[in-house]
């Protein structure tokens, strides 16, 4: 960890927040209270964002002309539905780092994650695996698990976990190129959280893909935990796909829309094999309800159906904050906020937790994964108790993130010390 002067006492943060560019952003954000009424601690991001209060205005403009006018709203709603999905497509583009045609958001998560490998994961005798972390999210291990198995591949065979040295809890980047160099010939999709949702460690993504491509492997993220978080170049980088939510970091609310991006260089090619709905089929022609699916160009080609409007309105909401925040501040401050977090959690000598998150800030976002052996989740439901929200993840974790849109530093001071005295 970088000491940026870092201090211990209370003062301190309150002076950090007093001259924190982006401090005014916690209050376009509802906090959650305590039955005292007063403002909690949240540091759970990283599963739930908590809501813009702009939300509500977008989702009410919605609801008014669906009310007003029924059907007619996909043509003379005053953000029309038909192309409603595009009023995200640029703000996500720039989030992602990646060209408009390259994103589209629909479905959630783990659908997109299939539609994907429907399009991607073509395995034949010779290059059948699927390479994956060990300990992935376990929607993605399923996910993957059942695609193999689609194909009439066996798991047991197909599926490579990546995992952590004995002794240690992070993937080392060295040991992902090594396999990669070994094993790639036999390697159909290399799938990789870009940040990994139980240590918090951000994965190489450019070197990943790199590596993958140089052995003619498929190269796709899971960026549950990256989108929002972390900045990104997926254009630059160059997967060939990746996928996220957007009800973590990027606070569009709870099971909303989630996110796909497929790089330029496949947007082209029609004649891919996918699981076609009539939102994918070419635009101009969607209403002549022709037989025959004619993809359109780039990631919207993978649409199926129509969109969910009000799920996508407080995305909106969430994004608009984001443009004006820029990537860039809020990875500053969260660089700063998790460095600081570390800084006072280290000054508490306790034997009962340990950091699995990285150190370097390159090799970690906003959350930090603090492993409790012999407590357990306890301490996670007292801190609850007394309004600090964090989560638990099994066996033995308790992740935790300071967000940059919405948290302060006097959060992190007051968790920390909630926590330390938990752990007395
Ligand atoms: C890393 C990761 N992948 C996949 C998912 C599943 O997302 P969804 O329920 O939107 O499919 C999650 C959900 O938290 C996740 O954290």
């Amino acid at each position: 960890m970088s000491d940026d002067g870092f201090q211990p006492g209370e003062e301190f943060a309150r002076a950090m927040d007093a001259r924190d560019p982006l401090a005014g952003f916690r209050d376009r954000f509802c906090i959650p209270k305590m039955k005292s009424g007063e403002e909690g601690v949240y540091l759970c991001g990283h599963s739930l964002g908590l809501q813009p209060k702009s939300a509500a205005s977008y989702l009410e403009q919605e609801l008014r002309d669906w009310a007003n006018l029924g059907v007619e709203g996909h043509f003379h709603a005053m953000n029309p539905w038909m192309p409603y999905h595009r009023l995200l497509t640029q703000q996500t583009a720039e989030l992602v780092g990646a060209e408009a045609e390259e994103v589209v958001v629909m479905n959630s998560l783990t659908v997109n994650l299939h539609l994907m490998m429907a399009s991607f994961y073509r395995p034949s005798q010779r290059r059948h695996r699927i390479v994956i972390e060990r300990g992935a999210f376990p929607s993605d291990q399923y996910a993957v698990k059942s695609q193999i198995r689609f194909h009439g591949f066996e798991p047991a065979i197909s599926l490579i976990e990546l995992a952590a040295r004995e002794g240690e809890s992070c993937i080392r980047g060295e040991d992902i190129t090594e396999l990669i160099e070994r094993d790639g010939e036999s390697v159909a999709l290399i799938l990789l959280g870009g940040v990994n949702y139980a240590t918090g460690q951000v994965f190489d993504m450019a070197e990943i893909t790199k590596a993958g491509h140089r052995k003619g492997c498929v190269v796709a993220f899971d960026l549950a935990h990256a989108a929002g978080n972390i900045p990104l170049e997926l254009h630059d980088w160059g997967p060939d796909f990746a996928v996220w939510c957007s009800y973590k970091y990027l606070n569009g609310g709870p099971g909303c829309v989630g996110g796909c991006f497929v790089h330029a260089r496949h947007a082209d090619w029609k004649d891919l094999p996918r699981f076609a709905g009539w939102w994918g089929h070419e635009e101009k022609i969607r209403f002549q309800m022709g037989p025959e699916f004619h993809a359109m160009a780039g990631a919207e080609g993978w649409q199926v159906s129509n969109p969910p409007i009000l799920a996508l309105a407080p995305l909106r909401a969430s994004m608009e904050i984001f443009s004006e925040a820029g990537m860039e501040r809020l990875r500053a401050k969260s660089v700063s906020l998790t460095n600081y977090m570390e800084f006072l959690l280290r000054q508490n000598d306790s034997a009962k937790f340990s950091l699995i998150t990285p150190c370097e800030p390159e090799r970690r976002g906003a959350q930090l994964s603090i492993r409790l052996t012999d407590l357990g989740r306890g301490i996670c439901d007292r801190l609850a108790a007394e309004g600090v929200i964090g989560d638990w993840r099994e066996p033995d974790t308790f992740r935790v993130a300071a967000v940059p849109l919405y948290n302060s530093y006097a959060d992190v001071f007051r968790f920390v010390e909630k926590f330390t005295a938990a752990l007395r």
